[in-house]
């Protein structure tokens, strides 16, 4: 039997982070034995904000390297920079004909945006959600892992896929989201109402996965509590429960498990026992980072190979969504 397609990407801005480990990369890399995966560094993405050319070029190749750092296996996987393969751009003027505006305009993130980059509400903001359709579908797409964050961008996908084929056929497969368990959405460490985002100007808000032991220890000491000195899950506690989920998250215990081993025990003891495992969890991959990163064909044997790979995918949809449109 066929194995399934999964796609999935990361914005190259700021710095991979914890969250985006827990919720995006460590899922990929239990994904790619089981599926036929797509990985990108969604550099066309990246731009609805004004970037820096050096800095944008540099920070490509950062997260590829960081994907691979992850492990994420070049040779099991697609590896690519969604600016090396045309078609993604492509599509999406052709999906946006098939958008309408009202559902563009109830889009949660792109009103967040909006309040957040007032002075550059291009029509790029706007449209993101059609060039992440574009994404998805060009690749013919069965599964899509998606953080909580990206639930309406997938819905939105699912809509103009099947309105298009509504007209011509069946041209799209239409794709499913999942939410790989618990743990998915990891918190700010300083704002714990808000997600951890790499475009965090806090750098105590974030842990990036090549941080120092030092920095690691340093920011999840620092990260807020309330004064309830108890590790336990509870509504409301978001600075604790967000703790509890990060160490879920790495060690694989459940939280039970967790509330039991530190029952009696305060925060001081707990935020050590994080620390301690998210720098063992990330130790490896920063070292493999370091070992990678000096090897430049290597980078460029890997990207060049996934971006003919995925335009060879890409041009088949893409042509067959000419021919149905009557170019
Ligand atoms: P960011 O929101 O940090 O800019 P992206 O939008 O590029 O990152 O998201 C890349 C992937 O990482 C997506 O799959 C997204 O769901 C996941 N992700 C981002 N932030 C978090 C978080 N705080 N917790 C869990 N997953 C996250
Ligand atoms: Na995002």
């Amino acid at each position: 039997e066929k194995k399934k397609i999964i796609f999935s990407g990361i914005q190259p801005t700021g710095c991979i982070t914890l969250g985006n480990y827990i919720g995006a990369l460590k899922n990929w890399v239990d994904l790619q034995n089981d599926y036929n995966c797509l990985f990108s560094v969604v550099d066309l993405h990246s731009i609805t904000v004004r970037q820096d050319s050096a800095l944008l070029r540099k920070r490509c190749i950062e997260f590829l390297v960081q994907y691979l750092a992850c492990g994420i296996d070049a040779e099991k996987n697609i590896l690519f920079f969604q600016s090396h393969v045309p078609q993604h751009a492509e599509l999406s003027w052709v999906l946006s004909c098939f958008t309408y505006m009202g559902e563009l305009s109830r889009m949660t993130q792109y009103k967040d945006k909006c309040a957040k980059h007032a002075d550059n509400i291009n029509a790029g903001l706007f449209t993101y959600p059609v060039l992440m359709a574009a994404d998805i579908l060009l690749y013919q797409t069965d599964l899509v892992p998606v953080g909580s964050d990206q639930k309406q961008h997938l819905e939105i996908t699912r809509d103009i896929a099947m309105r298009f084929n509504g007209v011509y056929g069946n041209v799209f497969k239409i794709p499913e989201g999942f939410t790989p368990k618990a743990g998915a959405r990891i918190m700010s460490l300083q704002e714990p109402t808000s997600k951890m985002s790499k475009s965090d100007p806090n750098e105590n808000g974030f842990i990036s996965i090549l941080d120092t032991p030092d920095a690691i220890v340093r920011k999840i000491k620092r990260a807020v509590t309330d004064s309830d000195n108890l590790i336990k899950v509870r509504e409301g506690h978001d600075g604790i429960n967000n703790l509890i989920n990060i160490y879920s998250a790495i060690t694989k215990k459940e939280i039970s498990d967790i509330e039991a081993e530190f029952d009696g025990k305060g925060y001081g003891d707990f935020k050590q026992s994080v620390a301690e495992a998210a720098v063992e969890e990330l130790r490896p991959i920063r070292e493999r980072y370091n070992a990678l990163i000096k090897d430049k064909a290597y980078i460029e044997e890997i990207y060049k190979k996934g971006a003919l790979a995925a335009q060879k995918l890409a041009s088949r949809t893409l042509s067959k969504v000419h021919r149905k449109l009557g170019f």
